[in-house]
């Protein structure tokens, strides 16, 4: 290899081993919060099932303050606080909480994402689930694992033998997804939403779920996800095809045996 390759990985793992301690951190404090929910302010943000609590922002505030400390020169998006560019290359994007609806409701099915670009390629992925102390990670061409061991999507899975992953929101019209369950219902499938997509991603990384879509998500959402599921084996529609990263897109992602029959019954043959 040469130096500047090996630089580079260098970089990139690097910036691997903050993510992982910073979302386990981050993930302590939200469990705090979970705990003792009483403490929790929550606030409404575009409608009563878009909220925000102290808990999304205190963590957002320390990964920035985390990544900022270590590597000031790097861009930073999140969900709560936005863009901030960057000189170096690299740029974060973390959801300090994806699946508020079930933390604020006291549902365990939440994580903390935090993804790491290098120019446009998503390079490292980091979900911790803090209810279940599950850490998944990923670094591309390094592979996948969950809490140090090595993961792999279910590679014989179909949508016909196995569980799909949905996402729902209010951000694309109703029929688009219920256009998709029925056709997923009548071709002998099913579904599961647990309100949280990073979550789900996760789990279709680790071979639980079949596959995963959601019409549309933010990059903060599925980023580190993407390249979970790459790295175990499996596939997704690439985000360079989303009109911009702050639009975010559709989100598709699974095992092997999925993606025909996925693209298909969301409608998206031509993706
Ligand atoms: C949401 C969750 C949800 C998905 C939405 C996301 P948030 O993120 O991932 O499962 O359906 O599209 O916005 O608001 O919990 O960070
Ligand atoms: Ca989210
Ligand atoms: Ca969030």
């Amino acid at each position: 290899m040469s130096d500047t390759l090996q630089h580079e990985d260098e970089a990139v793992a690097e910036r691997q081993a903050l993510a992982e301690t910073i979302a386990r951190e981050g993930g302590r404090v939200a469990l705090g919060y979970f705990r003792d929910r009483s403490r929790l302010t929550v606030d409404r943000k575009t409608s009563g099932q878009d909220v925000v609590s102290v808990a999304d922002k205190e963590v957002e505030t320390l990964l920035r303050k985390r990544i900022a400390a270590r590597f000031p020169e790097d861009g930073l998006l999140g969900e709560e606080y936005g863009l901030q560019d960057g000189t170096s290359g690299f740029r974060w994007v973390m959801d300090p909480i994806d699946g508020t609806s079930p933390f604020v409701f006291g549902i365990p099915a939440w994580c903390v994402s935090i993804a790491v670009m290098r120019g446009e390629t998503i390079v490292a992925g980091v979900i911790y689930a803090p209810t279940t102390d599950e850490l998944y990670s990923a670094r591309r061409g390094g592979g996948a694992t969950l809490n140090g061991r090595p993961i792999r999507v279910a590679e014989t899975a179909t949508l016909q033998t196995g569980v799909l992953g949905l996402g729902a929101n209010h951000r694309v019209p109703s029929r688009v997804v219920s256009g998709a369950i029925e056709r997923l219902l009548d071709e002998g499938g099913m579904f599961i939403r647990n309100g949280s997509g990073a979550l789900m991603l996760a789990y279709v990384a680790a071979g639980r779920l079949a596959a995963y879509w959601e019409p549309h998500m933010n990059a903060w959402d599925c980023y580190a996800g993407f390249v979970l599921v790459e790295e175990a084996g499996g596939w997704i529609v690439d985000p360079s095809g989303w009109s911009a990263l702050m639009d975010g897109g559709a989100v598709f992602a699974g095992s092997p045996g999925t993606r025909a029959d996925l693209l298909r019954i969301a409608g998206a043959e031509a993706t």
